[in-house]
């Protein structure tokens, strides 16, 4: 079999270790020849280098390692970048998060306008690594889940329409786990049809390979715990805020229990609800810097002392593998069947054409084909309709710097009330990405 040279941009990533163990278990179906860590944060990337250099060492000494700030090392003779990014750092997320709620508004990573602010920070360096990628490897491909997801596919897709990214989120993936626990079978057991967009869709279908459909009875389960389930496996998501999350979705079930709701609809649907039971002291940055970053680089300091990572390894990040089907897909022409984040061309068939969805695709060596959904009811149409807007106003306020319509897309937002407070959040913002964020005038 073929092996892989393999650049994990965003090397210090809390999630690198995960993503590299997660490799190592998969070498038989994805063989690796070369790894690479590429970061702009050396002090950051360093520590978890240094560790991942002494793992290898022991565990597979036949992979070529590196960890490098220099672009032209990381993606010299690449065949694929695993993008996962965080402009800003955790410092960031945690105003993004802040500023909003000081507002009475939802302060998330991705959803409203702590959303829309990490998308403003994130597309230009997002944009220059995609640069570099096919400046020293013209036929590399990358493979981003770099949030915002549906921000920074909307701006691929304006500003890199021809360039070899492929955009995909692990929440669909993670919430079919628990949906598979729930019906007693495997994840790969099952097929589902999807529609919307990132981080805002829903299930429409999830059959077994022989067409038995379980909608029903993981509706009935949902609609009393949400997909709270009781084999609770090692997932990025067990801390209690994100048990709460799972456990919400019981209450957008009710709102159309036609569909299975994709969780992040919380922020949408109860937006209330949300910024009553946030603590704008103590928001979800400050739980993973005191939680798993704190793990994951303290694992990384014991490896570097002990000068072996026998008996104090890091954990596979299993939830990940959906990264290495990707990769195969892509490599091998496998045909995997995925959500991804594409342009709609009428996948969902009474919804924009230039729109960034979320549905199944087949995926072979030219990338993703859609799947078609069909016809969506108006109640999500309009929903979406709304949301990608907020989307494609932001992209396009970044492009012509333009205040206006960054102001239109947060007054836009279902999660915030008024144009009055969409303009305070605003200028709250933008005080506080100074650094980061081109001039809006
Ligand atoms: P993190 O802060 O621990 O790691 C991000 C790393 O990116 C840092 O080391 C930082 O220095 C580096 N970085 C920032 N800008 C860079 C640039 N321009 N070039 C190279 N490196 C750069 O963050 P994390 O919590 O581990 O998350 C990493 C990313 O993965 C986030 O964007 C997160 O939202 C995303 N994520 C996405 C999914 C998904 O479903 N799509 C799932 C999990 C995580
Ligand atoms: C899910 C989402 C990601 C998001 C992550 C946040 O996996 O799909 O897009 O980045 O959750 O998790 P965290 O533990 O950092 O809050
Ligand atoms: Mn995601």
């Amino acid at each position: 079999m073929k092996e892989f040279s393999v650049v994990i941009a965003g090397g210090g990533s809390t999630y690198t270790p995960g993503i590299v163990m997660m490799l190592l278990d998969n070498l038989d179906r994805f063989p690796i020849k070369q790894l690479t860590l590429y970061d702009n944060d050396a002090d950051r990337q360093n520590v978890l280098g240094e560790s991942l250099d002494i793992l290898l060492k022991e565990q597979a000494p036949d992979i070529t390692f590196h960890y490098t700030t220099d672009p032209e090392k990381a993606f010299t003779g690449a065949d694929f970048c695993f993008a996962h990014i965080r402009v800003g750092k955790y410092d960031m997320r945690e105003k993004d998060e802040k500023i909003p709620l000081k507002h009475g508004v939802v302060g998330q990573e991705t959803c409203g306008p702590g959303g829309v602010a990490y998308g403003m920070r994130s597309i230009g360096p997002m944009v220059e690594l995609i640069d570099l990628m096919e400046q020293y490897s013209p036929d590399c491909w990358m493979l981003n889940y770099s949030n915002p997801a549906a921000i920074i596919a909307e701006a691929c897709r304006i500003l890199r329409p021809n360039s070899k990214v492929l955009n995909i989120c692990d929440m669909p993936v993670g919430t079919l786990r628990r949906m598979s626990q729930i019906i007693d079978k495997q994840p790969n057991d099952l097929e589902v049809r999807y529609f919307g967009l990132n981080h805002f869709g829903w299930w429409t279908s999830v059959k077994d390979k022989e067409g038995h459909e379980y909608l029903p009875q993981i509706r009935d389960y949902v609609a009393e715990n949400g997909y709270l389930t009781q084999i609770e496996v090692d997932t990025q998501h067990m801390d209690q805020s994100w048990q709460d999350t799972h456990k919400k979705a019981k209450d957008l079930l009710a709102v159309d229990p036609r569909f299975l709701p994709n969780t992040y609809l919380k922020y949408y649907f109860y937006p209330d609800y949300e910024v009553e039971h946030s603590d704008a002291d103590y928001t979800r940055a400050n739980e993973v810097i005191d939680g798993r970053e704190q793990e994951v680089f303290s694992t990384a300091r014991t490896i570097i002392e002990n000068e072996t990572a026998a008996g104090s390894g890091f954990s596979i990040g299993s939830h990940a593998t959906f990264i290495v089907d990707l990769a195969r897909a892509i490599a091998f022409n496998t045909h995997e069947r995925m959500l991804m984040i594409v342009e709609n061309n009428g996948a969902i068939a009474n919804f924009d054409d230039d729109a960034m969805v979320e549905v199944p695709c087949i995926i072979g060596s030219d990338g993703p084909e859609t799947l078609s959904q069909g016809k969506i009811p108006e109640f999500e149409r309009a929903l979406m309709y709304q949301q990608v807007t907020v989307e494609k106003l932001a992209v396009e306020a970044y492009i012509e710097g333009s205040y206006q319509k960054f102001w239109q897309a947060l007054t836009l937002s279902k999660t915030v009330p008024s144009a009055a407070v969409a303009k305070n959040v605003l200028d709250d913002l933008i005080e506080a990405n100074q650094e980061y964020w081109p001039e809006f005038k």
